[in-house]
């Protein structure tokens, strides 16, 4: 069987309106947290990615029943659900195979996980997560590639994290959401998805306040309910599209987005001298003259995402000026930039620093995706260079962002996928 890639032929401003699919980190947490409950649940706007996919095959072999129709719903039966081991194979594929640990805890005391994937972006440790569970009261440990974690009643504790982590904050809701008594994250963390996990479950008759702040309370609960629930837009995706409009110097409109979850990405773009301007749910883009090069740091939120990091680098290339991009969040998060430099960028990292010293115009290139957010990065780099530039390992695009190859042709880009032998 053949390989795909993406041709793009850059140069196109990106023109028009397009819609924002559902959230990729919202979506690969709600989806194990239907484990916690006893009834049927139905879950809306979940975005046809691979990820997605990969979460319904690991709910199927655990027993329960999911039948998902892309663009319509997901309705998840756990009622069957008696399984409690993600195998390798499974587990691998994701990093979200993480929240089954906490999601089979809850439901049944115990889950044995082998170690997730994921993008390789840095180590990735998950000691905060075990260290939640074990204040939980659960015995879990991390040994020969298998996470394994067993409690005969999880019982409320506070709980202070050593460091903001989207994952472990997520993992110890779910599973304290039906743990005795109650449980207070000190040091939580504050993502938009944090706050839709906890708006699903409270719609499952969980007792969570104080989610979208550092601290969290969740009082557990015995028995959790059916729901239909509609998970947020996906604000990366959303700065993905934003970027790239820029990027092209293009005049594009947004819709179905949050903006109020932009505002990071959108204050450095008002920085540079990028038009942008929103309503209750939608942004538009505008070029309005030549970019400035802008100084970005990665925070958590409300701070400039990690995530977006990447096509903010691919942006910046073109920027008037030296560009300093800080990542502070994951090691690893530049392998984007070899590939960007073989496509005329100049840029130097020295450590967790990137140099960006803004070039006249970028040239296509064969290029190679390392990893999710270096795929939208490329893209974005792809969709204002000169000449055709050749995408390869396409499955980490796909991982994340729904048909985006078709919301860009819909703008006016000029992209295919290939297959070739
Ligand atoms: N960390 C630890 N110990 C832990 C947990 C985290 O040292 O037990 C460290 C990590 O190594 C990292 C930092 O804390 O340096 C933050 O990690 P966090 O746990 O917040 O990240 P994550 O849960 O692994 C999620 C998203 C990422 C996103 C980050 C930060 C999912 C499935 N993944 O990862 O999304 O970059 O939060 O916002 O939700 C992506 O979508 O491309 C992506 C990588």
């Amino acid at each position: 069987m053949g390989k795909e890639r993406l041709l793009i032929t850059g140069g196109n401003p990106l023109e028009g309106e397009v819609r924002v699919s559902g959230g990729k980190n919202t979506s690969v947490a709600v989806i194990p947290a239907v484990l916690l409950s006893d009834e049927v649940c139905t879950i809306e706007n979940i975005p046809d990615i691979e990820d997605v996919h990969v979460l319904a095959d690991i709910l199927r072999s655990l027993g329960a029943k999911v039948d998902y129709v892309p663009g319509v719903h997901m309705v998840i039966d756990p009622r069957k659900a008696d399984g409690y081991q993600v195998d390798y194979r499974r587990a691998r594929q994701l990093r979200a195979s993480y929240y089954f640990l906490g999601a089979l805890l809850g439901r049944c005391g115990k889950a044995e996980v082998a170690y997730p994937g994921g993008c390789k972006i840095g180590s990735r440790p998950i000691d905060q997560h075990l260290k939640g569970f074990a204040a939980l009261g659960a015995e879990a440990e991390e040994r020969g590639g298998l996470i394994t974690a067993n409690a005969k009643q999880l019982t409320g504790n506070d709980i202070f994290f050593d460091m903001v982590t989207v994952g472990g904050t997520i993992n110890v809701m779910l599973a304290a959401a039906k743990a005795n008594g109650t449980t207070i994250i000190y040091n939580a963390a504050k993502e938009p998805h944090i706050v839709d996990l906890a708006n699903f479950l409270n719609s499952m008759g969980a007792r969570i306040k104080g989610a979208g702040t550092d601290i969290i309370r969740i009082r557990g609960q015995q028995h959790l309910h059916g729901t239909t629930y509609a998970v947020i837009p996906d604000q990366i995706e959303t700065g993905t599209l934003m970027i790239a409009t820029a990027a092209t110097r293009g005049d594009v409109t947004i819709h179905g987005c949050i903006p109020t979850h932009m505002e990071a990405l959108t204050a450095k773009l008002l920085e540079m001298g990028v038009r942008v301007t929103d309503s209750d749910d939608s942004i538009r883009v505008r070029f309005q003259s030549a970019y400035r090069a802008v100084n970005v740091k990665t925070q958590v939120y409300p701070g400039f995402p990690t995530d977006l990091q990447q096509p903010m680098c691919a942006l910046l290339t073109t920027a008037h000026g030296t560009s300093i991009v800080q990542e502070t969040i994951f090691e690893q998060r530049f392998r984007h930039l070899d590939e960007l430099a073989r496509m005329g960028a100049q840029v130097r990292v020295m450590d967790r620093t990137a140099i960006i010293e803004g070039v006249g115009q970028l040239y296509g290139a064969p290029v190679t995706t390392t990893d999710l957010r270096a795929g939208a990065a490329l893209l974005v780099a792809g969709l204002m260079a000169q000449g055709i530039t050749e995408i390869y390992e396409l499955e980490y695009i796909d991982r994340g962002y729904e048909h985006i190859e078709d919301k860009l042709r819909s703008l006016g880009a000029d992209i295919r996928r290939e297959t070739f032998f």
